[in-house]
Order: C-alpha cells, then sequence, then structure tokens
C-alpha cells in the first residue's frame, strides 16, 4: 500500500492506479477506524480492481465548539487495517495540504444544508461536500462509497454529485453495528461506560419505531412520540433530534406510506451520536394482470 501526502502525489498515483481502464473505488474517511469504515472498503475491493481510501479530519466540517482537536487519531493502526483490506493507496494529507491559506472557495447546497444535522451543525455539511469535491477531484474515482449512517450526508453528496456533474457512482452500504445494536461510529470511543449503555436508547428508539410502522402504523407524529418516549426513559440520553423525514430532501413527511428515513441523533454528555433507519414503503397493490 502506498501512502502518499501530497496532492500531487496522490493524482501521480491514481494515474498509474487506472492505467489499462481499471476502475478506482475510493472510500473517503477520517480515520480512527472501525469495521463500519472496512465494511466499505471491502464493498470497494468486492467491485473494484484498485481500491483508494483517504484519512483527513476535514476542518470546515467541525464548528467551533466541537471535537476536531480532540477526534480520535489513531494513524499507524489504521494503516495496519487498511494494509490487510488490500487498499492500494492511503491518501493522508495534513491541513495546510488540503487548505492552503485560507480558502474561499466552498461548495455550497442550499436549504438541504440546514436539515437534520445540519440545523444543529451548521456548516457542517457545506464542509462536508467541500472536502469530499477536493478528494474527488484528486482522486477521481469511478465509484465513491459512504455508509448509510449518515444518511443526510449521502442525501448532500447525492445532490452534489449530481447538481456539479461529477463523473462518479456513489455506493452506499448499510450501518455496521456492535453486537447489541449500537451503530459503530469513531466517536464511541469517548463514552465511558453509562454513556455507552444510555446511548443504546438511540437504537431502541429506532426499533420501538419501525415495529409500530410494521404494524401499520402510518403516522409520522405518533411514530415519532413513541421515539421520543423511548428516548426519555434514558435520563443519560439528551434528544437533539428524532424526525421522520424524506430520504432525498430530507424534508419532514407527516407519513410513511411511500417509506421515510427515520433519523435520531443525541448526546451523551458533550459526545454527540447519530443513527437512522428507512422505513420501507408499503407495497403497492399489483395492477391488473
Ligand atoms: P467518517 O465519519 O470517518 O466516516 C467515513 C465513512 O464511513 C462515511 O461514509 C460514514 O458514513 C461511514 N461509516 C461510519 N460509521 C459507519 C457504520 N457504523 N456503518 C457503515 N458506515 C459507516 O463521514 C465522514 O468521515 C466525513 O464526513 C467524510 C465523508 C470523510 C468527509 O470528511
Amino acid at each position: 500500500m502506498k501512502i502518499v501526502r501530497s496532492v500531487e502525489e496522490a493524482r501521480a498515483v491514481c494515474r498509474m492506479l487506472r492505467e489499462g481502464g481499471r476502475h478506482l473505488g475510493f472510500v473517503p474517511t477520517m480515520g480512527a477506524l472501525h469495521e463500519g469504515h472496512l465494511s466499505l472498503v471491502r464493498a470497494a475491493r468486492r467491485d473494484c480492481p484498485v481500491v483508494a481510501v483517504s484519512i483527513f479530519v476535514n476542518p470546515t466540517q467541525f464548528g467551533p465548539n466541537e471535537d476536531f482537536s480532540k477526534y480520535p487519531r489513531t494513524f499507524d493502526r489504521d494503516r495496519e487495517l487498511l494494509e490487510k483490506e488490500g487498499v492500494s493507496l492511503l491518501f493522508a494529507p495534513a491541513t495546510e495540504e488540503m487548505y492552503p491559506g485560507s480558502a474561499t472557495t466552498f461548495v455550497e447546497i442550499g436549504e438541504l444544508g440546514n436539515k437534520l444535522c445540519g440545523r444543529s451543525r451548521p456548516g457542517h455539511f457545506r464542509g462536508v461536500a467541500t472536502i469530499v469535491a477536493k478528494l474527488f477531484n484528486i482522486i477521481a474515482p469511478e465509484r465513491a462509497y459512504f455508509g448509510q449512517k449518515d444518511a443526510a450526508q449521502v442525501a448532500v453528496l447525492r445532490r452534489m454529485v449530481r447538481e456539479l456533474n461529477f463523473d462518479v457512482d456513489l455506493m452506499v452500504c448499510p450501518i455496521v453495528r456492535e453486537p447489541d445494536g449500537l451503530a459503530m461510529s469513531s466517536r464511541n470511543a469517548y463514552l465511558d461506560s453509562s454513556q455507552r449503555k444510555a446511548a443504546l436508547a438511540l437504537y431502541r428508539a429506532l426499533c420501538r419505531m419501525q415495529t409500530l410502522a410494521d404494524r401499520g402504523e402510518r403516522n409520522a407524529a405518533t411514530l415519532i412520540a413513541a421515539g421520543k418516549q423511548v428516548i426519555a426513559d434514558e435520563p443519560g440520553l439528551r434528544l437533539d433530534y428524532l424526525e421522520v423525514a424524506h430520504p432525498e430532501t430530507l424534508d419532514a413527511v407527516p407519513d410513511v406510506s411511500r417509506g421515510a428515513l427515520v433519523a435520531v441523533a443525541g448526546f451523551l454528555g458533550s459526545t454527540r451520536l447519530i443513527d437512522n433507519v428507512v422505513l420501507q414503503g408499503v407495497g403497492r397493490a399489483a395492477g391488473p394482470s
């Protein structure tokens, strides 16, 4: 596995990797890798003859009071894991390499950037869209892999790729969970044991809502009330939001008959975790044969 730190070298290696028309798969990450990240790498390895991964803790997607400086950085372990997965290129630039001087060009994503996590993290998705656009321009992958864990991020990036005509296929992989159901996250490392237990209420709330929907409940407000009750019963967890939304526009939907994204975010102390589940729409009755 080649490890490169500069944009110029990354471009040169990617050009070489793509020689002979080989498709390049790309997995952007912020490191502190876990099985969720590795599931994306494995999907990329299955689909593509060569795979590049980036590790970059992107300052422009963190708010001023967020955890940029304490975000876990475990480079040596990450490198070993990626080596074992058969990754061809690890791009791990320094902040100054990606943002030399003060950057003035950003990808604006409009209203979509103010929904779900964007509402509690102003500017977050603008930072995400900007760094992913930069990485796409450097790596120029045929396919890029993202986790359903960050459902709003997927919606933002899909829109960006469509509207800015990026020549890349976005592939979305399912959420990888701990055995008890907690969605894997680099931020789980911040939790002490009582917070770790309380965090599970996020998933419990989603499961409760899924069960009610499976039993025929269509009303989003009723589902939300049931989910909020589960969270209220867990004193260690402070709800940020629990919403039933359209998976592409991220707008709230009143009724889940056509399917919906149920997204939740909550705080355990100062640690903010997110999770989601997609409710399937009710199958259409078969038409006349
Ligand atoms: P990061 O949080 O490191 O996540 C990198 C990728 O791994 C994202 O696509 C995320 O959705 C996916 N992922 C994280 N946890 C997962 C889980 N439990 N199951 C499945 N996939 C999971 O997301 C980012 O970094 C950044 O915003 C980035 C896109 C790299 C831009 O800076």
